[in-house]
């Protein structure tokens, strides 16, 4: 007879830390020092060593990825009515400091060769709207966008570059890691990111100036006196020590979580790369991702609501892809240049759980359940 136990869940990408204990040392000398907060030793030695990992000059650590891009844009001088090239097809916390700093969002179409912002569409929006501020380029699910396509259109008209690299620590393009490329980069350590503090971001950048200047606002904008002065508008967005702690020690693990979210990705590939109409999310030469999460697309009988529903009648967490900006009630008022490959990627796609604790035997529960629809 078949056993009637729920079976244990297998989640999409969840925390997991080290098995060596990194995080609960670095943790425990915060603890052992009265260290916990406000800033301190372990958030200056995570600034230092993911500056060092990624080869970026210097980096702030925040409380989110969502306040570095914030700040990133503030850093970038983005204001009221400027307007922002954005990516549509991304997590709303990509778009959302766009609004917070009173400008305009206007959203790019994605293409199917890097699922990323669309160098093409990127072109034309330039025609359109060429007094624009600033260019913020995602790299999803860990894949590079074609930085050097995005690069030269971005130097040709002078305008900053921001990459929300939030989902891609540990992706390089042609060598050199993502969120390097333009003026400003940021990372989320949330909790289901490659790696996670529970909660956190990071902004990069060659300006060591800029990056100062944005701890400065990150810490309410305190001016250097002895009584509490501010000559400008701050935030309370900076990260504790304690949370850097979990950060130092999760980046000694970092290019562990790569390679097994690689090995989970080429898994997905081997067993299921014959079924029809069914295909992975793109390779690029030049790309070496960080296979954050495992994605594939749908063009045959079997439907990405198919998938949903099987793997979570089995326990198994899986997620479409991001619903593209421009389709958001929120946003939709906005412009979108480009066609329909974005709406396409929503449509016939689905995200893979990647968790990096699944065992063999999870990942063939995952690859049997899917195997299944087709025998159907
Ligand atoms: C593409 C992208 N941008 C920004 C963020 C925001 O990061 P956080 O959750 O750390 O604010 C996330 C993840 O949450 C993300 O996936």
């Amino acid at each position: 007879m078949e056993s009637t136990k729920v079976k244990e869940r297998i989640f999409l990408s969840s925390p997991h830390m080290s098995d060596e204990g990194y995080e609960m040392q670095y943790v425990k000398e915060a603890f052992d020092t009265n260290w916990i907060a406000p800033l301190g030793e372990n958030v200056n030695g995570f600034e230092r060593e993911l500056a060092e990992k990624v080869g970026s000059k210097s980096a702030a650590a925040l409380s989110s990825g969502t306040a570095a891009i914030h700040l990133a844009l503030k850093a970038a001088g983005v204001g009221e009515g400027d307007i922002v090239f954005c990516p549509t097809l991304t997590f709303s916390a990509t778009a959302n400091p766009i609004i917070y700093q009173n400008a305009i969002p206007i959203f790019i179409d994605s293409d199917y060769e890097t699922w990323n912002m669309s160098p093409k569409a990127l072109e034309e929006a330039f025609e359109k709207y060429p007094e624009v501020k600033a260019v913020i380029v995602v790299h999803l699910y860990g894949l590079s966008a074609d930085m050097d396509k995005i690069m030269d259109i971005c130097k040709k008209h002078s305008v900053a570059v921001i990459e929300d690299a939030a989902e891609s620590l540990g992706t390089y393009y042609k060598g050199k890691h993502t969120g390097t490329f333009g003026d400003y980069g940021i990372f989320s350590f949330n909790g289901n990111k490659i790696i996670t503090t529970s909660g956190g971001g990071m902004l990069v950048s060659n300006n060591v100036e800029r990056v100062a200047k944005a701890r400065f606002w990150a810490t309410q904008s305190r001016d250097q006196a002895r009584h509490y002065q501010h000559s400008e508008l701050g935030f309370n967005y900076r990260m504790s020590n304690v949370v850097a702690g979990i950060g130092r020690g999760q980046l000694k693990v970092l290019d562990q979580r790569v390679a097994k979210k690689s090995y989970i990705f080429e898994f997905y590939k081997r067993e299921l790369g014959g079924l029809e109409g069914l295909e992975f999310m793109p390779s690029n030469e030049w790309d070496e991702p960080n296979y954050w999460l495992s994605s594939i697309t749908l063009s045959g009988k079997v439907r990405p609501i198919d998938i949903f529903e099987a793997l979570e009648a089995e326990n198994i967490e899986s997620r479409p892809v991001w619903k593209p900006m421009h389709m958001q009630p929120f946003f939709e008022k906005y412009d979108f240049v480009g066609t329909d490959v974005s709406e396409k990627l929503f449509g016939n796609g689905v995200c893979l759980p990647s968790d990096t604790k699944m065992t063999d035997e999870d990942l063939e529960r995952v690859v049997k359940t899917i195997k299944g629809l087709w025998l159907e």
